[in-house]
């Protein structure tokens, strides 16, 4: 007899996962928009002093993690959760909030996960298109708020399509929301946005009890394979109930270790926004230079549609026969598109060459 699941194992789509990781040859991974640098060395010196300790469970409410968060941004401690990963954390809130009957608004494209929270639950997602500039289009999420809403996401910026929405839009959007509504500004590329101070966001905290800003330190940290992410909110209320649906001990000692460390370099946050933006403005100029013109990112990736004639999995097969791997656009719900993460200067050169081979082959 074959196993029966609950019924919602059917509804959970699975997680589009990048290849390459059992690979033997070196390849470019440029398909998950991780950092290309790799932790700084007083991170792993923290990381070795905190192995010493791995015989004890770790801090179950993560205390010294969020004073120094508290520190660096000015929320109470007691407005902060802190996540294995901020995927752990949307898990968590769709869990907290949604249940069959309840509704989700979020755009899309965007974040791959966030079609999880609703097929988990059980409740009704509503998905909004992206505007003309695959932007979101806050006037018409708004228009499909309803009592039934519990949960709107909104990924600032948007991943898969690298743009950004200005924070006064946003402010604009949070003034309309009624307040039995959480809003979850996904801001997970936030650093790499140069349209506005990424700290700039925090003052709506005091102006909306029913926002959560979603961070992680798995981006422009590049500490991803350690998971560990936080939310700042605007009251106590969301990250109690976030706890309360999950297991204890949610984030490892290594990454709590590593996560404090890290808030310490805000010096080595800046310098390699610049590096990637540099990249960024050179990625996209010489895009441009082959036909392509990308979105505007404001992120560490960049996101494109192909010309028409060209079928996206045969672009991608192009790329990983020259040992590049990037992200295509039909997993992420935009076909005929690639996600390609700017990565190093070296890198990013491998890329733009295996593009213009493939591109140039009929
Ligand atoms: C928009 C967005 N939010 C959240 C995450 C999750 O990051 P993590 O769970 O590693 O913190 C990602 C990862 O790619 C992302 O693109």
């Amino acid at each position: 007899m074959a196993l029966e699941f609950s019924e919602r194992i059917g509804r959970i789509p699975a997680y589009p996962v990048a290849g390459g990781y059992a690979q033997d040859a070196p390849l470019v991974s440029l398909a998950s928009n991780e950092s290309p640098y790799p932790p700084l060395p007083q991170v792993r010196e923290a990381i070795e002093r905190a192995l010493a300790t791995l015989n004890r469970y770790p801090d179950p409410s993560n205390s010294l993690l969020r004073r120094r968060l508290s520190d660096r941004y000015g929320v109470p401690e007691a407005r902060i959760a802190i996540g294995n990963g901020s995927c752990d954390i949307l898990l968590a809130a769709g869990e907290a909030l949604l249940e069959p009957g309840a509704e989700l608004v979020y755009a899309w494209p965007s974040f791959s996960v966030y079609p999880h929270l609703s097929a988990a639950s059980g409740a009704r997602a509503v998905t909004v298109a992206l505007d003309s500039s695959e932007r979101h289009d806050l006037p018409a999420m708004l228009r499909e708020i309803t009592v039934a809403t519990r949960l709107v996401l909104v990924c600032n910026p948007n991943n898969p399509t690298s743009t950004a929405v200005p924070l006064r839009e946003i402010a604009e959007f949070l003034a309309e929301v009624s307040p039995h509504v959480c809003v979850i500004v996904d801001e997970a590329y936030c650093e790499f946005n140069l349209l506005e101070d990424p700290d700039s966001s925090i003052e709506l905290l005091d102006h909306h009890p029913n926002l959560m800003l979603l961070r992680t330190f798995s981006k422009v940290h590049g500490l991803c394979g350690l998971r560990v992410g936080f939310a700042l909110c605007g009251s106590e209320q969301l990250p109690r109930a976030l706890d309360q649906v999950r297991q204890p001990f949610f984030c490892n000692a290594l990454a709590q270790a590593a996560a404090v460390e890290a808030l310490e370099h805000q010096d080595a946050v800046i310098d390699r926004v610049a590096r990637n933006v540099a990249e960024r403005i050179s990625v996209d100029e010489r895009l441009r230079a082959l036909g392509i013109e990308p979105a505007e990112s404001q992120a560490n990736f960049c996101w494109f549609h192909l010309p028409a004639e060209r079928d996206e999995q045969d672009v991608m097969t192009g790329l990983q026969e020259r040992g590049v791997l990037v992200r295509g656009g039909a997993a992420l719900g935009g076909e005929g598109a690639l996600r390609v993460t700017y990565g190093t200067p070296q890198e990013n050169e491998r890329f733009l060459e295996a593009l213009a081979e493939v591109l140039q082959a009929a």
